[in-house]
């Protein structure tokens, strides 16, 4: 299966001029061998959908989306026919962030990743647990990440469904310190054991957290991680080396 490799660029860059010299940069390491999508901020995307000379193996993602399809009266939302208007192929749900800073519950993600998979763009999913319930054990850790998954994923999913989840524990994002592949990969294998038991499906399972040119290598050569998810390193500079190392 081919590797996943998704720049999330949250809250950056500032204007839409930059997006473009951003988007581009890419361009010469995109092959392919690996499925690259960019998640830009929502006013970005109708601009790099139409840049004409993108490769077609780059894609464009959403940071975020509402669970009704189409139109309404849902000030400061953005639907996933408009994400499609505007050639938008996943969708990232649930990050931490969101769920720190905006409120977002698990309720909320079960509904938009259920509206996300009806709507046939991919859901990419991010649990992952915190530095405090880490410290007491990967048991225990990977019990709170199977129920988060309990609780933000469909009972039934389709075995054809495009899902991907992310793994990125909370202590690893935006500290410099990633997980190591060794860990990673225990906690990829439970999800993966826990999705297809439970739900008989397969999801695509990566890593975020702290990937960065100097580490993505390391990932990249375990065969049950299937990619990553990357946060400053994409606007930083880092990612056409991450996408080598995925390729
Ligand atoms: P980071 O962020 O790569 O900056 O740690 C990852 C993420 O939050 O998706």
């Amino acid at each position: 299966m081919k590797k996943i490799v998704v720049a999330n660029w949250k809250m950056n860059p500032a204007t839409g001029h930059e997006a473009i010299e951003l988007y581009r940069s890419y361009f010469g390491s995109v092959n392919e061998r690996v499925t690259t999508i960019v998640c830009p901020p929502f006013s970005f995307l109708s601009e790099l959908a139409l840049i004409a000379d993108a490769p077609k193996d780059i894609a464009l993602g959403a940071q975020d989306v509402f669970w009704e399809q189409n139109t309404g009266a849902y000030t400061g939302e953005i639907s996933l026919a408009m994400l499609k208007d505007a050639r938008v192929s996943a969708v990232i749900i649930g990050h931490s962030e969101r769920r720190a800073y905006s409120g977002e519950t698990d309720e909320m993600i079960a509904k938009k990743i259920t509206a996300t998979l009806a709507s046939g763009l991919t859901p990419i999913l991010c649990v992952g647990e915190s530095a405090d319930m880490r410290a007491k054990g990967i048991e225990l850790a990977q019990e709170f990440v199977i129920n988060q998954l309990d609780k933000d994923l469909p009972k039934e999913i389709s075995a054809s469904a495009n899902l991907v989840i992310a793994y990125e524990p909370l202590w690893a994002i935006g500290t410099g310190t990633p997980d190591t592949p060794e860990s990673a990969t225990q906690m990829i294998d439970c999800i993966k054991q826990a999705i297809q038991k439970k739900r008989g499906a397969s999801a695509s399972v990566l890593y975020g957290g702290s990937i960065q040119k100097e580490n993505a290598s390391l990932f990249a050569r375990e065969s049950l991680i299937d990619g990553v998810l990357v946060g400053s390193a994409s606007w930083k500079g880092d990612f056409p080396e991450i996408i080598s190392a995925f390729s």
